[in-house]
């Protein structure tokens, strides 16, 4: 049975203020810690021994997951004294892993919402007899990646990075953040520093003459990085478009969970999730959002595409597109937040503060 590692340790400083009190694996996507949906696809694929390499916020996975019995999973923790990157964090698993020199190991970014085919990945690295094998994803616009080209075989030829010129766009098929490695890969990482298999590991494998393998799977993929690619896969699970076993209801429009409390003429669309304790008053449209345990949307607010933190209040006719509210922060009635702003934990704007029209 193929174990698999799973990278949890990130600052994930993009995600800021989502990730300042809770790291980015455990942020809730359609009602469950985000993690939850990648340890779901995992076993439902047939993994069960997961390593999970802890740094940031380490202290609370454990607490959560436990053993990962519950999900039919054997669950262990290893943290790290001070970040070691992708590759570091790989290689001061390994002592965990229980696979051969020769066996397959899943190593999966805990960031990343795809329905990728993991079965099909394995098979494939171990078809081809490659030492690592990498999940790429094409995406309309390659600019903001790097490039991962390979030839007709699907044998990868270079790892290029971020595209400057339109000549450099070589291929549309960038790095989807799902591997396996050879157990005697990881073993061959570097200890006691940081490394990272971007940058070092995977141009270094190649320079070398190893055996780099790229399957294409263009299933859906998101990398859940920024507050709006976030709030885009919790709605996506929500609908029903990203695939996950661990979606607590049956996927529709809207999921409120147990204990949250909205009004009978309160709108909830476009994969709307609203946690437990939440309310939404009368009147208040939420679209396509997240509304974490404890919030409270007033009424007549207006939310589209935005996340509003565990215990945060949202005024009422406060109209909110593509906005972030932490945890705990109050927004006054009748404002207008847009354009992918972020308000702190715990920060309170008056009523009537902020706006982006000039209407009385
Ligand atoms: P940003 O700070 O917003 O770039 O996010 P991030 O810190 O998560 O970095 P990135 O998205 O590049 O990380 C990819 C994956 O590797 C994520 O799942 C991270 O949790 C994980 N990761 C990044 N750095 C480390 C590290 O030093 N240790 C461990 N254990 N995991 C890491």
């Amino acid at each position: 049975m193929t174990e698999a590692i799973l990278l949890v340790g990130g600052k994930g400083t993009r995600l800021r203020p989502l990730t300042a009190n809770t790291p980015k694996p455990m942020v809730p996507a359609a009602g469950v810690p985000f993690l939850t949906h990648q340890l779901a696809r995992a076993r439902a694929a047939g993994v069960e021994h997961i390593v999970l390499a802890t740094s940031y916020l380490a202290e609370v996975f454990e607490p959560y997951f436990g053993d990962g019995s519950s999900m039919g999973l054997h669950l262990e923790y290893v943290t790290e004294r001070e970040p070691l990157g992708t590759g570091g964090a790989i290689r001061n698993v390994a002592s965990h892993l229980h696979s051969a020199p020769g066996d397959p190991v899943l190593i999966f970014n805990g960031d990343i919402l795809t329905g990728l085919d993991i079965r099909a990945l394995v098979d494939t690295h171990t078809a081809s007899g490659a030492d690592v094998s990498l999940h790429l994803t094409r995406v309309e616009d390659p600019r903001a990646f790097g490039l991962v080209p390979t030839d007709a075989d699907g044998r990868v030829t270079a790892f290029l990075e971020k595209p400057q010129t339109p000549e450099e766009i070589v291929t549309d098929q960038i790095n989807a953040g799902a591997y396996v490695f050879n157990r005697s890969v990881i073993d061959a990482i570097p200890t006691g520093r940081p490394v990272s298999v971007e940058r070092e590991t995977f141009p270094g494998l190649l320079e070398a003459g190893a055996h780099l393998q790229g399957m294409v799977d263009s299933t859906y993929w998101l990398d859940l990085g920024t507050p709006q690619a976030f709030v885009r896969g919790s709605a996506d699970l929500v609908l029903g478009h990203a695939p996950s076993p661990a979606v607590p209801g049956r996927c529709g429009d809207r999921l409120v969970l147990e204990g949250a409390e909205i009004a009978s003429d309160a709108k909830l669309t476009g994969g709307t999730v609203v946690g437990s304790g939440a309310s939404v008053g009368a009147g208040a449209r939420v679209h396509g959002s997240t509304v974490l345990d404890g919030a409270t949307i007033e009424p007549g607010a207006q939310i589209h595409d935005s996340l509003i933190g565990a215990g945060a209040r949202v005024g009422a006719r406060t109209v909110l597109t593509d906005a972030v509210i932490g945890d705990g922060a109050q927004v006054g009635a009748d404002n207008e937040l847009k354009s992918g702003i972020r308000v702190w934990c715990d920060a309170r704007i008056p009523s009537r503060a902020i706006r982006f029209s000039s209407d009385t």
